[in-house]
Order: C-alpha cells, then sequence, then structure tokens
C-alpha cells in the first residue's frame, strides 16, 4: 500500500494547526468602501515575488558558502522559512530587503516538525538537503487550506531519480546511495511547481542525469535554474516541459546573487484592484510578461491598461467592463492565484461568467463571505461557480480563508459601500507586505488595528 494515504489525516492535522498557530497575530484591518467612487489615484511598487525568493532560500542548501538573496519581501512566508533554515543550522543575515545566508557549517537532515507544518513551501527543503547530505527526514508540509494538497508526486519522483523513500513514525525518510542520487527518468502525472523545483534542485548535485517530463513552467522556476546555472549547475529546459540536469560535484556562488523578480500576483491583484477602484494608478516594478494572460482578459473585458516593459498603467473610464469566463491553468494560463481576486472583478461586469477552478478543489472557500456582501453568485460545484453581476457590495466582518482570497478581501472591501473588517490578517501579512501602508498611499482607507 501506498504510504501517502496513512499520511494524509496527519497532512490534514497539520494544516489545520498550522491556521490554528496562525492567529497568533491577532490583528484585523478596517477598511472604508469607496462604493462606485474611483479615487485611487499614484503609483504602487510591486514586491519580489514570495513564491521565487522562498525558493532562493531553500536552494543556498545547495552551497556550502554564502549566498545573497535581493529584493525580498518582508512576509510571514519569509518569516517562516527563515526560522526553518535557521533550526538547521543556517546563519542568516538580513540587510533591509537584501539576505545572506551562510550555508557553511554542517546542516541538519531533519525538518522540524512544527515549523514545516506551518509553511507548504517547506518540502521544497527536501530537495536541496537531500542533495547535499544525502538524507532528509520531513513530515507533511502544512500551508494555506486550498485543497489537499498531496506530496505524492514528490515521492514518486524522488524514487524516480534513484532515491529511497521510507517512513519512520509519522516521518518521511529519503536516502540516497553512496555516491549521490543516480538520477532518473520522471514523468509528473499532474504538472507541479514546487515538485518541479525540488526535484531539479535534488537533481543538481547528484552523480548522473535527471530528466523531468511535464515539468511546469512558472517563471519563478526559469528564474531558479537560470541562477543554479550561473554558479554552476547544468540544468536545460526550465521554462519548457522537459527539464534536463547533469549532476556536478558543487556550486560557488562566484560573486552571483539572486535577484528576485517582481511578485505577478501581487501585480495582479493590484491591477485588478486599480482597475476597480482607481482613477488612474501606475504599478511600478512588475514584469507584464509574467501576466499575459490576466492582461489579455482584462482587455477584452474593457480595462484600459498601458503595459510597458516594468510597468502598467491602469486608467479607471467609466468602469463598465463585460464579464468573461475564466479558467485557471498552468503557466501562461490564468494562475489559480488570481482566481479570488478575479471572482470580485467578475461581481462588478455586467452580464454572468463562469469560473472554472482546475487546479485546486479548495479555492472558493471565499464564496459565502461575497454572498453575504451581496454578491450574485452561485456554486456550481468544488471546481465551478458562476458569477452575475453588476452587483453593490456592502461591508462586512470577514475572515480571510486563505492568503489569495484575503486580497480579494481587500478589494471587495474597498468596493463595497460601508464599512469592513478584515480578520486573520496573518493570512494576508503571509504573502504581501505592508498592504494597508501601500494601500493607504494611493487614497484607500484602511488601518490595522488590534482585535
Ligand atoms: N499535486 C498533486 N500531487 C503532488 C503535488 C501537487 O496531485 O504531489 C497537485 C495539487 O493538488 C494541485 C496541482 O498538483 O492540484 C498543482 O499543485 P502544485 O504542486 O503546482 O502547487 P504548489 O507547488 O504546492 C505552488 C505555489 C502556489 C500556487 C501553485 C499553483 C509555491 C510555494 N506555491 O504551489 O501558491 O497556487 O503553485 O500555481 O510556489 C500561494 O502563493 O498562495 C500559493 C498557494
Amino acid at each position: 500500500m501506498s504510504i501517502e494515504p496513512i499520511t494524509a489525516f496527519f497532512g490534514l492535522w497539520d494544516m489545520i494547526k498550522g491556521m490554528e498557530d496562525g492567529k497568533k497575530a491577532a490583528q484585523k484591518l478596517v477598511i472604508e468602501g469607496l462604493g462606485h467612487k474611483r479615487v485611487l489615484s499614484g503609483e504602487i511598487s510591486v514586491c519580489g515575488a514570495k513564491n521565487s525568493a522562498l525558493k532562493a532560500f531553500a536552494a543556498t542548501l545547495l552551497f556550502k558558502e554564502k549566498v545573497r538573496i535581493e529584493n525580498v519581501p518582508h512576509i510571514e512566508d519569509i518569516f517562516q522559512m527563515e526560522h526553518i533554515l535557521k533550526d538547521i543550522g543556517v546563519l542568516i543575515n538580513q540587510e533591509k530587503d537584501a539576505y545572506v545566508l551562510d550555508t557553511t557549517s554542517q546542516i541538519s537532515s531533519e525538518l522540524p516538525r512544527a515549523l514545516s507544518k506551518r509553511l507548504r513551501a517547506s518540502i521544497v527543503l527536501t530537495g536541496p538537503l537531500l542533495g547535499r547530505n544525502g538524507s532528509v527526514t520531513f513530515h507533511h508540509p502544512g500551508g494555506c487550506l486550498i485543497g489537499a494538497r498531496p506530496i505524492d508526486v514528490f515521492l514518486e519522483g524522488f524514487r524516480a531519480l534513484g532515491a529511497n523513500v521510507s517512513m519512520k513514525g509519522e516521518a518521511y525518510v529519503l536516502t540516497v546511495p553512496t555516491g549521490g542520487l543516480p538520477g532518473g527518468e520522471f514523468f509528473f502525472h499532474t504538472q507541479s511547481v514546487t515538485g518541479t523545483e525540488t526535484l531539479m534542485m535534488a537533481a543538481v548535485l547528484g552523480r548522473g542525469k535527471s530528466v523531468l517530463k511535464n515539468a511546469a513552467l512558472e517563471p519563478e522556476i526559469v528564474v531558479l535554474a537560470d541562477f543554479l546555472n550561473a554558479c554552476g549547475a547544468r540544468i536545460r529546459g526550465a521554462g519548457t516541459p522537459t527539464i534536463e540536469v547533469e549532476g556536478v560535484p558543487g556550486l560557488h556562488a562566484r560573486g552571483n546573487l539572486f535577484e528576485t523578480p517582481p511578485d505577478r500576483i501581487e501585480a495582479g491583484s493590484f491591477l485588478i484592484l486599480a482597475a476597480l477602484t482607481a482613477s488612474d494608478i501606475m504599478i511600478r516594478d512588475c514584469e507584464p510578461r509574467h501576466l499575459e494572460s490576466l492582461i489579455y482578459l482584462l482587455k477584452i473585458m474593457g480595462v484600459s491598461l498601458e503595459v510597458g516593459g516594468d510597468f502598467i498603467r491602469v486608467r479607471g473610464g467609466d468602469g463598465r467592463y463585460k464579464a468573461h469566463d475564466i479558467k485557471t491553468h498552468e503557466y501562461p494560463g490564468f494562475p489559480t492565484d488570481l482566481q479570488a481576486p478575479m471572482a470580485v472583478f467578475l461581481t462588478q461586469c455586467e452580464g454572468e461568467a463562469f469560473i472554472f477552478e482546475t487546479i485546486f478543489e479548495g479555492r472558493f472557500r471565499y464564496v459565502d463571505d461575497l454572498l453575504r456582501m451581496g454578491a450574485h453568485l452561485r456554486s456550481l460545484d468544488q471546481h465551478r461557480i458562476m458569477i452575475k453581476g453588476p452587483t453593490t457590495l456592502s461591508g462586512k466582518e470577514l475572515e480571510s480563508p486563505d492568503l489569495r482570497a484575503g486580497l480579494a478581501y481587500i478589494i471587495a472591501a474597498l468596493v463595497a459601500e460601508g464599512v469592513s473588517v478584515i480578520h486573520n490578517v496573518y493570512n494576508i501579512d503571509r504573502g504581501y507586505e505592508h498592504i494597508e501602508e501601500r494601500l493607504s498611499a494611493v487614497g484607500a482607507r484602511i488601518k490595522r488595528v488590534p482585535e
């Protein structure tokens, strides 16, 4: 029998515990709705990408020296990753938004359970740690409650590349034969972003060649591979469905530093917010070419956008937008992480549209709250909803179910009439830096207060 079902219960338990622990920061956001007024204006800069910086932190385990990572967002998920890395022996120094991670000393092969359960991305550490130490012990990771989030792909992938996978109590234990990970070929039955990154990193210090097929294509994977290659890795094909990795004996930073790319999900959320609430907003320091699917859709729905090399300018216009169906898809398709903000956008569009969430089965947990706010919305099954607009939303007490829905709630609260209160701000702080300060700077009335 597969070991995956045995641990499914514990995985779920860890996720629930992670949510409970997340409530430590008892703060809420109080937001004054704008109704239909378009008052936000000015400039807003996009921070470094959470899902890129987290992987860069993990990648430092492939080195035995200091590695510098720049443009790191000040968010809770990064702080969690920092805790885990310190726990296993990494020395970390922070200088504003740059981090220097020193992996010279001995690093433990055992990932701390309590810390890992709070961060799904902690599983990415297993790849480089296996490459470095030849063994890893870890528990099912936690993270946002957006679906089952199994780890079968990781376990199958490790086996395919020549690792031995076993269980010790509730912990998974990975080991490689003497001499390093032999390498092999692996086909992802489901494209997995962290799965691709993890196995790619596991193979970097292997002794053979690894081929990953049906790999995920997200830009964060390409940025990671480019950095590792600059430091001596031999990775070909990142950003395409077939990635080949030839093992090398070691990596050296050689003066290279990891520059975290802009967060495409944050940029996309700001774009949606601006389309609904702004007269004229410039979204700076972003990478529009990573947002093609959203930009294409917003344009055909009627949003006036000026797209530059590293900025997008949104002009509010009359705010009459046409509804359009949305289907989430792996990159470069429409990102699941923008699905909730897009649902809020659809409540303000004319007509009926379906959202088909194809990646996660738990990403409509915001539906009841939007209904309470006055949205015309119908759940069809756990992957599809229908939204009819436009509707006037009204301010409510809300509690964000996951971090991406959290920003969707801020957008909904700003579009609404009246005051909204968003509880469990920790869920938003996990992914967005000082969100209330940055939105206040463009004219939003939003403040953080203790619960
Ligand atoms: N899947 C499996 N088995 C596995 C792994 C994944 O069946 O072993 C399935 C998942 O259940 C899902 C699909 O594969 O249906 C894709 O999941 P994926 O593994 O790609 O997700 P992830 O790597 O855990 C990353 C981001 C998510 C983002 C997804 C999809 C990080 C740290 N997380 O998650 O970001 O939604 O890719 O793009 O990179 C967020 O930032 O809020 C977030 C959830």
